[in-house]
């Protein structure tokens, strides 16, 4: 029987975990024979950890043979000891009309906290996956807390950006999603995000030759991706949570299984595409196995797309200016 792995989640009683957890525990993010040991993490309000604790009650009554247990915490020190995966979800959602960079202020406090408990208790070699908004930037926060574990092992999540762009593309062309490779997100969880669909292919060919409407790619596609957050939120009146955990699922699964595939991954950046060093800035990478990955630095990027990457840059090295005194 192989050893359960122990997996920390934050914003257990959210709208993310509800649909997160049963996925985990059923084996879709660590395979079908991996159990998991969930360390459930919330905020210490008795109405909440009460919910927190209805979510537990759910997932025992699944019976799912790979969940080996479940833990729950309202201290960081004990949801994060010996964890071998943290996925930092918990954080406060913006509402309607409100940017992600709103947040940064309010959730930017959280990842300073969370960070020094992983690096105190965490597993050595411990993988982080931030979704928490503003993403980009809470993933940075909490690894300048952390001496212990490397930078490269903190990543946030583009990959619902991705997978928007993918079926956005596949509906525009009239074929199936999985017709769409090499869709990749470039920079900010953001309105500024450039979805790169010059590198992009549908059944092999490269997408603007399949989708000749260069006017839908540069002025629809682009921004239809980028405000798919806002689109849901007006929609729904909450942020997305089901194509959320998805994603997660995708990314996490996506970094522990080695590959040539190409996924979207928010990293910290060493200078690659022009993107300024020690931000963490979505690009492409290939992954190599058990949560490692290699940035793929040589897309080829024409004056239009530097631009993006110009602005998606930009806005990033705002947000790092504004939370300045959380990363001293
Ligand atoms: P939610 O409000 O339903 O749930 C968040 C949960 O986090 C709450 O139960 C809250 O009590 C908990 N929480 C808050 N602070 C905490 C802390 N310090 N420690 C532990 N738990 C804490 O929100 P949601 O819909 O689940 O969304 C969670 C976050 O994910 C939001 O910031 C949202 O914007 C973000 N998000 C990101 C993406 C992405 O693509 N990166 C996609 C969707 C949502
Ligand atoms: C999303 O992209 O759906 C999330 O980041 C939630 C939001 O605020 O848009």
């Amino acid at each position: 029987m192989t050893s359960p792995i122990r997996v920390a989640v934050t914003g257990a009683a959210g709208q993310i975990c509800y649909s997160l957890l049963p996925r985990i525990a059923a084996g879709e993010m660590f395979g079908k024979d991996q159990p998991v040991i969930l360390q459930l993490l919330e905020i210490p309000v008795e109405k909440v950890i009460t919910a927190m604790s209805g979510v537990a009650m759910e997932l025992d009554d699944c019976a799912f043979p790979l969940l080996a247990g479940i833990e729950m915490s309202d201290d960081p020190m004990a949801a994060f000891k010996g964890a071998d995966w943290c996925l930092l979800v918990g954080s406060k959602p913006r509402g309607p009309g409100m940017e992600r960079a709103d947040l940064l202020k309010d959730n930017g406090r959280i990842f300073i906290g969370q960070g020094d408990a992983i690096d105190a208790v965490a597993a050595d070699g411990c993988k982080v996956a931030v979704v928490g908004n503003p993403c980009n930037t809470n993933v940075m926060i909490a690894a300048n807390r952390c001496a212990r574990i490397p930078d490269e092992n903190f990543t946030a999540m583009t990959r619902l950006d991705q997978n928007r762009a993918a079926t956005q593309l596949a509906k525009k062309a009239g074929v199936p999603v999985t017709d769409v490779e090499d869709i990749i997100i470039y920079g900010n969880h953001s309105p500024t995000m450039y979805p790169d669909f010059f590198n992009a292919k549908i059944g092999g060919r490269p997408v603007t030759d399949v989708i000749t409407d260069q006017a839908w790619l540069e002025g629809e596609f682009i921004p239809s991706v980028g405000k798919r957050g806002a689109a849901i939120i007006a929609a729904r009146g909450l942020s997305s949570a089901a194509s959320a955990a998805n994603a997660l699922i995708d990314h996490v699964r996506a970094l522990i299984t080695p590959g040539d595939t190409v996924h979207s991954i928010a990293c910290k950046s060493d200078g690659t595409y022009g993107f300024s060093e020690g931000i963490w800035a979505s690009v492409p990478v290939r992954t190599t196995g058990n949560g490692t990955y290699e940035v793929i630095g040589d897309m080829p990027q024409n004056g239009f797309a530097q631009e993006k990457l110009g602005l998606t840059n930009d806005e990033l090295v705002g947000e790092r200016d504004t939370v300045a005194e959380l990363l001293q």
